[in-house]
């Protein structure tokens, strides 16, 4: 099995399940309040290794209870924690989440330790990059390591998985090329070309202009309706199983884990999304960010 790096942030999620999101002004009676092991680097390299893949985080934490707990957690499941980086003086990345009723979810990160990873640390990640197959990015740390790694892994070869969240309009257009794969929701694709994704056409119209700037591959997830694939040869869409909602919180890293594995295992692009749709949809029926994660022997 192919081997996957993932560069990116690691968080403790502080998460409150509310009857509501809160208005402006309002104060709300929360009805519970959970740690959960976060950060959207580390649910992707969670999910990747609970699932049975050759998985590896770089990253880093404080030199705190957080930040041992977040490595723990994820050594648990096989992930080698060896290039996340131990900072003193910087607290470890945390989240603030709340989750209503309907399993939606409205998430504030305060970086931490995240904010530290510079291109000058992930240069020491060198060796792991050229070991990897797949490397897996998300923009929870500085976007210009993000740039860094991402060049040096186009120019070994690898191939790149890019899941722009959380998404920002400060992308330099060179970013996007030799990338493989892709992976907004709507939203993040609508803020990423500046322009509406609601319908199919102008989804499918967003993921053009992605393709345009050199990416090879959009995957557009659409939450509960499913996902579309748009590459120079198709525009395919993937419809979701319906399934109850009670914490969509990693689900979108549940999927990118999930599909990133199956291309580690060679699998076919659709039969990694179908992995990926399958991983995500249980979780999404589960509380927290990497609590949340299924293993493979859940998965028909
Ligand atoms: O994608 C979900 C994640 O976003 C949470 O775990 C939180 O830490 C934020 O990074």
């Amino acid at each position: 099995m192919k081997k996957i790096l993932v560069v990116g942030s690691l968080n403790m999620d502080t998460t409150i399940e509310v009857p509501h999101m809160p208005k402006p002004g309002e104060t709300l009676s929360g009805k519970s309040i959970r740690l959960v092991p976060g950060g959207k680097g580390a649910n992707q390299a969670y999910a990747a290794g609970k699932l049975g893949g050759r998985v590896t985080m770089a990253g880093a934490v404080g030199d705190d209870s957080f930040g041992q707990a977040l490595r723990e957690n994820l050594e648990k499941v096989g992930v080698s924690t060896e290039p996340v980086e131990v900072l003193s003086g910087v607290p470890t990345g945390q989240a603030y989440i709340t989750v209503d009723e309907s399993g939606e979810n409205s998430i504030i990160i305060i970086a931490g330790t995240n904010g530290e990873v510079t291109p000058a640390m992930a240069g020491q990640w060198t060796a792991f990059l050229e070991e990897a197959d797949i490397v897996l990015l998300q923009f929870e740390i500085p976007l210009e390591t993000v740039q860094y790694v991402k060049e040096r892994a186009v120019e070994l070869g690898k191939t790149v998985i890019v899941d722009p969240a959380p998404a920002r309009t400060d992308v330099p257009e060179e970013f996007w090329k030799g990338i493989s794969y892709i992976k907004p929701n709507e939203t993040e694709l609508a803020i990423l070309t500046g322009k509406e994704a609601a319908t199919r056409e102008e989804l499918c119209r967003g993921a053009k202009e992605m393709l345009e700037k050199g990416v090879e591959n959009v995957l557009v997830t659409l939450g509960g309706d499913g996902c579309l694939l748009v590459n120079r040869d198709t525009e395919e869409f993937f419809p979701a199983e319906k399934v109850k909602a009670v914490d969509t919180t990693a689900a979108g890293d549940c999927f990118t884990a999930a599909f990133a594995l199956g291309l580690a295992r060679g699998w076919e692009v659709r039969e990694a999304i179908a992995f990926g749709q399958k991983a995500s949809a249980i979780a999404v029926t589960r509380k927290g960010a990497q609590s949340s994660v299924p293993d493979a022997s859940e998965i028909s």
